[in-house]
Order: structure tokens, then sequence, then C-alpha cells
């Protein structure tokens, strides 16, 4: 229920924020709060992504896609600014492969956005396995290295 809660109140707030367009830079995020926020929207659009790519609907990967690139961008920017070399490289990665993504559905080339989304999820699971922990009361936090 606490999970259920803390979705609708916070995490929608933010999915419906970003949902619209691109995320403004202002929205970068900076703390383990907003960071928290970009890796649900994250979890969310890849999820919503895939279930389109597989429905073949075109124009709505295009639009998953595009929110990926933005969420991404603001994923290198957090880890740049915390200066950690690896988890900078591994976000780098997933905002190749988003914007392969995008590029690949623009040009009907579901082969390619289908490698792509492949490689993607392999740069959120090698992340995750260094930096992705878990709280007492089961949430998801920041790992302390
Ligand atoms: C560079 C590191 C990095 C990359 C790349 C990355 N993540 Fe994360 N992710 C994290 C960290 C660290 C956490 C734990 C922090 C938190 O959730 O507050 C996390 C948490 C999450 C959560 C749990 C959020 C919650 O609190 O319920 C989801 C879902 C998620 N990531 C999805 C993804 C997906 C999908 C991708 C790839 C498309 C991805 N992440 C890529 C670092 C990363």
């Amino acid at each position: 229920m606490r999970v259920v809660r803390f979705v609708s109140l916070t995490a929608l707030t933010w999915l419906l924020a970003v949902s619209f367009s691109v995320v403004p830079s202002a929205q970068t995020p900076k703390t383990d709060e907003d960071y928290d926020k970009l890796m649900k929207a994250m979890g969310a659009t890849s999820g919503s992504l895939r279930k389109n790519l597989a429905a073949n609907a075109t124009d709505a990967v295009a639009a998953d896609a595009k929110k990926l690139v933005e969420l991404a961008k603001g994923n290198v920017e957090f880890w740049k600014a915390r200066k950690t070399a690896d988890a900078t490289e591994w976000a780098t990665s997933s905002l190749t492969h988003a914007t392969a993504i995008e590029k690949a559905v623009a040009g009907k080339d579901v082969a390619a956005a289908n490698e792509n989304v492949k490689l993607l999820m392999g740069t959120c699971g090698s992340c995750h396995t260094k930096y992705r922990d878990k709280a007492a009361d089961g949430t998801y936090i920041i790992k302390k290295t």
C-alpha cells in the first residue's frame, strides 16, 4: 500500500509532467529523490516502449523513444555531476541506444529498434548491479559505494 500511495502522489505527477513533451533541462536530477523519479519514469517508459514495439504501434514507440532520450540525458548529467565514471558510461551508452531506437523507428527499421532495445536494457542491468540497492522498507535507493 505504501508503494501504491507513493506512486500515486509523487511518481504519477512526474510521469504526467514528462509525458507531455521534452523534460526541460531545469529538471535534470540533482538529489537522490529527483533521481528516484527519473528512474521510475525510465522504467515506465521503457516498459511502454517495448509493449508498443511488440504491437507495432510505431507512433507510440516514437513518442516513448523521444521520452527515453530525454530521460537518458538526465541520467548522464546526474552521474557526470557526481563524478562517477562507470555509471556515466552506462548512462551514455543507454542514451546512445535510446537515440538509435528513435532513428530506427523513424526509418521503420523494426530489427534495428529491437536490437537497440536489447542493448539498452543491458545498460540498465549493468548500472543496477553496481549502483542500485534496496532499502529496508523495500524501496530502491542509490547504493553507497
Ligand atoms: C547509470 C546507472 C543507471 C542506469 C543506466 C539505469 N539505472 Fe535505473 N536505477 C539506477 C539506480 C542507482 C537506481 C536506484 C535509485 C532509486 O531508485 O532511487 C535505479 C532504480 C531504477 C528503478 C526503480 C525505481 C523505484 O524506485 O521504484 C527502475 C524501475 C529503473 N531503475 C529502471 C531503469 C531502466 C528501465 C533503465 C534502462 C532503460 C535504467 N533504470 C537505467 C541506476 C541506473
